[in-house]
């Protein structure tokens, strides 16, 4: 078996080693990976700017899907043959949110998927969807996190929703609005990749650049009303606007940061004028994931991706998504 690891900050640091899975001890599987997908979070990890500890090395990336291939004494929920995807946090299963859990993040402080084999509790993974291949390997971190975003927001259907980039948050958040059966404006920073946002699922999309103060554009597009949704993935240089686009009342979904960490409010316009409702977010549990991937099942959701790079070559995938030129998540073949 093979995995690859992150031995010193930088793409350069990323090198195959060999490895073995041992049996599985009991209450364990182990999983024959075929392909992981990358997010946000890995360029900060591999760059060495990631908010929390990476002790090195560790083996990055948290998304993928495998297969089962052993099982260990004591467990009756999965067979050899079972697809899977790992949890991004291994110890959240069910309810709310605890600070134990980042203890076990996979891919930062606890080793990731970019390898061929790996074993884990059986509590930590849950069923992937049936009609997807490797595009399945998507769906930890990114899909889950919108996921969150738009039941925890209790929308109604015929609600507005807005989301901002194209990046994996966004683009998940786009195909779950026609499910939800809500209207989706997308705000992009690349008007190129408007007609792929509105192939997505946006019944509209802004131009950020053409229309610094978009938030006056989404309330055009909603007749005065603003949005009742802003999945806010930009940080310091979008929140504002997300604001001035809000419904009053609405919820604005605290998901990341892509503009920096740091954010600056007018405590006037945001609770008092707005009324905003700010929802933080940390992925999501394995009952919420499971949810998620029969819903994936039961609409026939096929998750956008945009490249698939080989196993020996991961380093070309973080270059892909560094690039901020692909509109889909970036993969790597495991097998
Ligand atoms: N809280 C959580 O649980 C959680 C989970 C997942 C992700 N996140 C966070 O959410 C954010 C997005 O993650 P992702 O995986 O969807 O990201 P991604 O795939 O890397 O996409 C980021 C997108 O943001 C836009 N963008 C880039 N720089 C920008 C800037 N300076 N200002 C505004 N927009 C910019 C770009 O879209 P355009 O070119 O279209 O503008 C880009 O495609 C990250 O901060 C990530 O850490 C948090």
């Amino acid at each position: 078996m093979k995995a690859i690891e992150l031995q010193a900050f930088g793409f350069d640091g990323l090198r195959m080693v060999d490895t073995h899975e041992p049996d599985p001890p009991p209450g364990h599987v182990t999983l024959r990976l075929h392909a992981a997908s990358l997010n946000f979070r890995d360029l900060e990890i591999v760059e060495g700017r990631y908010g929390m500890p990476v002790p090195l090395p560790c083996i990055p990336l948290s998304d993928a899907v495998g297969t089962v291939s052993r099982v260990g004494a004591g467990v009756t929920a999965w067979q050899e043959g079972d697809r899977v995807n790992p949890l991004f946090f291994p110890d959240w299963i069910d309810g709310p949110f605890h600070p134990r859990y980042f203890e076990r993040q996979l891919g930062g402080n606890h080793p990731g998927v970019l390898r061929q084999a790996m074993t884990v509790p059986a509590y930590a993974i849950v069923r992937a969807p049936r009609h997807l291949g490797d595009e399945a390997a998507t769906l930890s971190v990114a899909a889950l996190t919108a996921w969150a975003a738009l039941t925890d927001a209790a929308l109604q259907p015929g609600l507005t929703i807005v989301t901002i980039g194209s990046g994996g948050v966004a683009l998940f958040a786009l195909q779950f609005a026609t499910m939800f059966g809500v209207r989706a404006i997308a705000v992009t920073s690349s008007a190129h990749k408007i007609p792929r946002l509105l192939a997505a699922g946006a019944s509209a999309a802004v131009d950020s650049r053409a229309h610094g103060e978009w938030g006056e554009e989404v309330l055009r597009l909603t007749d005065g009303v603003g949005a009742h949704l802003v999945l806010e993935t930009g940080g310091n240089a979008t929140f504002g606007q997300s604001i001035l686009g809000l419904a009053p009342g609405g919820m604005v979904a605290m998901i990341g940061y892509v503009s920096g960490p740091r954010l600056e409010m007018d405590m006037r316009q945001v609770f008092i004028a707005k009324r905003a409702r700010l929802h933080g977010h940390t992925v999501g549990n394995a009952r919420q994931f499971d949810a998620m991937n029969r819903a994936l099942e039961a609409h026939g959701i096929v998750p956008l991706v945009d490249s698939v790079h080989p196993f020996a070559d991961a380093a070309a995938a973080y270059r892909r998504l560094a690039s901020g030129a692909n509109v889909g998540k970036v993969l790597v073949k495991l097998d």
